[in-house]
């Protein structure tokens, strides 16, 4: 049996002591899918996005494994221009739910469609060149996906040599590593400390259960934007 529930976020900015409500549909008892329900990286990549408001302005953003939308929509309330929200393409359920949220809350510039990682699916390419910022929250849990992330993401940037992914993941071995994913496909990362933009990260994780400081969260940009 499943149960419909809107769950709510105040986020607080410190430095303008302003504060962002957002809410989202979960879908509870469901069959376990994980993008029923919203996971601490989501709510640590929105502190982010809020942190760097000023640079969203007018951005294009997509996101990956959007789940319930929270990043995405916490993107489009700090100014985005527009924001695609995406899943993968059989998860029905999922993209139904998210969008469900877009329509409950009347955003016109905000879409829904599936995207499944490391498929060069017409959905992808048609985004060439049209895109700013990617952003995804905990779409590295299971080693299997580092590389079909990757690889989406890498051509996303291909065609804009401006744009940059940002991405929270959540350590769950120490064995991972991506090294070998961003030499191939010439990906830099740099990790952002979570205390450079949350004064409470117990507070930004908002769930007992995990610990904040498995949560990190990388910017990643094609090696030759940098030369
Ligand atoms: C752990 S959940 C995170 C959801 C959301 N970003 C959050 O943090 O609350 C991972 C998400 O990735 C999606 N996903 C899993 N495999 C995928 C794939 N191959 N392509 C696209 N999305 C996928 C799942 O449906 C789910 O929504």
């Amino acid at each position: 049996m499943e149960s419909v529930q809107t769950k709510t976020w105040d986020f607080t900015d410190g430095r303008d002591d302003s504060i962002l409500v957002v809410t989202v549909q979960e879908l509870l008892d469901a069959d376990s899918d994980y993008g029923l329900y919203t996971w601490p990286c989501a709510t640590v990549l929105s502190q982010y996005l809020i942190h760097k408001k000023m640079w969203l302005k007018g951005k294009a953003v997509i996101e990956l494994g959007s789940g319930t939308g929270l990043a995405g929509l916490v993107a489009l309330r700090c100014g985005a221009a527009s924001v695609l929200l995406t899943d993968h393409a059989e998860k029905r359920k999922v993209l139904q739910n998210c969008q469900s949220t877009v329509e409950s809350q009347g955003y016109s510039d905000m879409q829904v469609c599936g995207l499944t990682w490391g498929h060069f699916s017409p959905q992808l390419l048609n985004l060439r060149c049209k895109v700013d910022l990617i952003i995804a929250a905990d779409c590295f849990y299971s080693s299997k996906d580092f590389e079909p992330v990757l690889v989406t993401v890498a051509y996303l940037l291909e065609t804009n040599m401006a744009a940059e992914f940002w991405c929270t993941y959540q350590v769950r071995s120490a064995d991972r590593s991506f090294d070998f994913f961003f030499e191939k496909w010439q990906l830099k990362c740099t990790y952002v400390p979570l205390s450079e933009f949350t004064e409470d990260i117990t507070a930004a994780c908002r769930n007992g259960t995990t610990n904040p400081t498995e949560i990190q969260l990388m910017i990643i940009t094609l090696c030759k934007a940098q030369d």
